[in-house]
């Protein structure tokens, strides 16, 4: 059995329905709300996201993020042992979305479930992915964070609408004889359930409650600084690193701001950040895979290099994973 768990490929994936913030602010001004490109680009650093088509689902997403990252990696969808989806938009109420995609790429038998952290979604899945193959349950893992977040949106709050995107990232972890993952820790704290919620559920055939995204944004982004500091910190102590050996901090893309506490709080310069939430806006789950696909294949990140993933979102949840590419 090989002792370790590394990234072979990754991919991600945007539909193609793109609005800048002025043509979102455009389409919400004709119901009466009123937002503004400055607004959102100098408070959060979004210029633009991405809307599924109406009967486009988190599963659809997610396969073309997985086709990718499968490409890349050289592996064959019918050789995966392992499925995790990170997602809080699920197609269905159940069967898992990773259930749905497996069949979507043609394959049965292995091993497909959900993972619900919200947005520290993808960190938690590939932490039980890397655990999973360090116990030899499974060798060939595709861990996949896929959201189709304008469903839960309230176009009538603009303190939120402004703020999140759909769009899925994926990779391939397989067993390695050399190390890949080096470092995980995860954390949730379940009495802040209330600032970042969708307080509906599904009862007698109704939804109850209200299945729109309710959030307190100052008292996620204080949470947040400090939760992702100390993940940040926790995992470097874990690996025996220190924080001037990352090559490359990737951050939950939510805000610009929290990525440049984050970056400052471990003395690293905005130019070792992979930075996308300023193309896709907060994509929950799918933003770390997002950002870590777009920064392998721009080049600037290489094979080799030290990365840091870390999320945040509802639950309260956090956590980071420290790996060597
Ligand atoms: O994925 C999970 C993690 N989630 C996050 O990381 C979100 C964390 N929070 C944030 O990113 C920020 O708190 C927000 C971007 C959500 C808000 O930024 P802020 O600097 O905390 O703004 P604020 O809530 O203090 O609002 C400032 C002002 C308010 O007006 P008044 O009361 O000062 O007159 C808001 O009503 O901005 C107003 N405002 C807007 N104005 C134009 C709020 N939303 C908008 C908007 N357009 N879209």
């Amino acid at each position: 059995m090989k002792p370790f768990s590394r990234i072979t490929g990754t991919g991600s994936y945007l539909p193609p329905r793109r609005l800048t913030n002025a043509d979102l602010a455009a389409e919400l001004a004709a119901n009466g709300v009123m937002t503004s490109d400055d607004w959102i680009v100098e408070r959060t650093g979004i210029r633009a996201r991405h809307f599924a088509a109406p009967g486009v689902f988190c599963s659809d997403l997610g396969l073309e993020a997985a086709k990718l990252a499968l490409l890349a990696a050289n592996v064959r969808a019918q050789d995966i042992d392992l499925i995790i989806v990170a997602t809080s938009t699920p197609d269905m109420v159940f069967p898992s979305t990773a259930c749905i995609l497996q069949n979507k790429l043609g394959v049965a038998g292995c091993a497909a479930f959900d993972v619900q952290a919200v947005c520290s979604g993808f960190v938690y899945a590939l932490t039980i992915a890397d655990a999973m193959i360090k116990t030899g349950a499974a060798s060939k893992a595709l861990v996949v964070g896929a959201e189709v977040f304008s469903r839960l949106l309230d176009f009538k709050d603009r303190t939120t609408c402004v703020l999140f995107g759909d769009g899925a990232g994926a990779v391939v972890l397989e067993a390695s004889d050399t190390p890949g993952i080096l470092a995980s820790d995860l954390h949730a704290d379940g009495k802040h359930v209330g600032i970042l919620c969708v307080p509906g559920h599904v009862s007698g055939g109704n939804v109850l409650g209200d299945p729109l995204l309710k959030m307190d944004g100052q008292a996620v982004f204080k949470l947040a600084v400090g939760v992702l500091d100390e993940a940040a910190r926790a995992v470097l102590a874990k690996a025996g690193k220190k924080a001037s050996d990352i090559d490359w901090l990737i951050p939950h893309q939510a805000n610009i701001r929290i990525m440049q506490s984050t970056a400052k709080k471990l003395k690293l310069p905005m130019g070792k950040v992979i930075v996308t939430v300023d193309q896709h806006g907060n994509t929950s789950a799918a933003s770390i895979g997002l950002a870590l696909d777009a920064g392998v294949r721009s080049g600037k990140i290489k094979a080799g290099d030290l990365l840091l993933l870390e999320g945040v979102g509802g639950g309260f949840t956090w956590g980071a994973v420290l790996l060597n590419l």
